[in-house]
């Protein structure tokens, strides 16, 4: 049998998980993707196609990853490694609806690791949030402050880092919680209520359409390219140990919504209106993470720069 290490990942057809699964390829490592089909798209998988270290499961976490996965064990032996990025990614949805909030984040992640607990899985990384500090008066954001999550998103993801961490005290399995902070960048969806606001101004800029900036714009976010982040979870993938507590994964550098609106215009050729309306119900004025924990756990640091995602993606959309 191959010793090529079997990874599942869990949402591995979604924005974040396909870029995942882009970097496990380029590693030689045997990939399971799970996914509901419910955001995530075959096309973003569409380079792998034929490749015999991919197979794709269109399998709910939420019904058992048991049967899913047994035909594959019988040929690529037990799985070695698990990366969940399965999730209701929308914070306004959860707050409309809590109860698809709690079964999709919290029963599915708890699904996951009664899995990994009877296959005796090595390890587990988990797309934890920013959403799980809420609202936080000192910066950078370190992982100890106490977190008083603002949402039903962010309950069920600082929920599940509990479970994680009670598998690795009780049970043994590895564990590694990775709260991002703003993920942008190629194969973002732009076009959804809940949609995240590089996505959409790319989108609208790209069209020579009006961006509109919620408030005066001074509010800042950590803004973390997608290529970053997928290689941070590749990396805490496979390194040694991992006892459930969380890591931040962000840049370490603030960008206000103003300095990104004028930035993709730019990039866009300069076409678009720049406007204001009010401020967003709930909005936080300041996130930044610090970002020490993820490089003496598993030696990540950003490395794209703003500028550069942003061309990526803008880029993307000419495709
Ligand atoms: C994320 C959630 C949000 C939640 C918040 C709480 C998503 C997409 N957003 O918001 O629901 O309340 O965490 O932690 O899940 N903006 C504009 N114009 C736009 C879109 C956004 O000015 O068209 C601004 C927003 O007001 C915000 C910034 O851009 O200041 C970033 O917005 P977004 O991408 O939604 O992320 P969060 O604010 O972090």
């Amino acid at each position: 049998m191959s010793t090529e290490p079997f990874v599942v990942v869990t949402g591995g057809a979604g924005f974040i998980g396909s870029h995942t699964v882009d970097r496990l390829m380029e590693r030689g490592a045997r990939v399971a993707v799970v996914d509901n089909f419910s955001t995530g798209k075959r096309s973003n998988l569409a380079r792998w196609a034929g490749h015999a270290n991919l197979q794709i499961l269109g399998v709910d976490i939420a019904d058992g990853l048991f049967a899913g996965l047994a035909d594959l064990e019988t040929r690529w032996g037990p799985v070695e490694r698990i990366i969940h990025l399965a999730a209701q990614t929308s914070v306004i949805h959860s707050i409309e609806n809590p109860l698809f909030d709690v079964r999709n984040n919290y029963t599915g992640t708890v699904q996951v690791l009664e899995y990994a607990r009877r296959k005796k899985v090595k390890k587990i990384v988990f797309a934890s949030s920013a959403a799980v500090y809420g609202d936080v008066s000192e910066f950078p954001v370190e992982e100890d402050f106490e977190c008083v999550p603002l949402s039903p998103y962010g309950i069920d993801k600082l929920g599940s880092e509990h479970w994680l961490r009670y598998h690795s005290k009780v049970h043994g399995l590895d564990s590694a919680p990775l709260r991002f902070f703003n993920v942008y960048g190629p194969r973002q969806d732009p076009h959804s209520p809940y949609s995240g606001v590089i996505s959409i101004f790319s989108d609208r800029a790209h069209a020579g359409k009006e961006l509109l900036i919620f408030g005066d714009g001074e509010q800042t976010r950590d803004f973390v390219f997608v290529g970053d982040v997928s290689r941070a979870i590749v990396a805490a993938c496979f390194a040694e140990g991992g006892d459930g507590s969380a890591a931040n994964i962000g840049t370490g550098t603030e960008t206000s919504v103003n300095q990104l609106a004028a930035l993709i215009n730019e990039l866009c050729g300069g076409r678009s209106t720049i406007s204001h309306a009010a401020t967003r119900e709930g909005e936080i004025l300041k996130s930044v993470a610090d970002v020490t924990r993820a490089m003496q756990r598993f030696g990540f640091a950003a490395q794209v720069e703003l500028v550069d995602g942003l061309r990526e993606t803008v880029e993307s959309l000419r495709a």
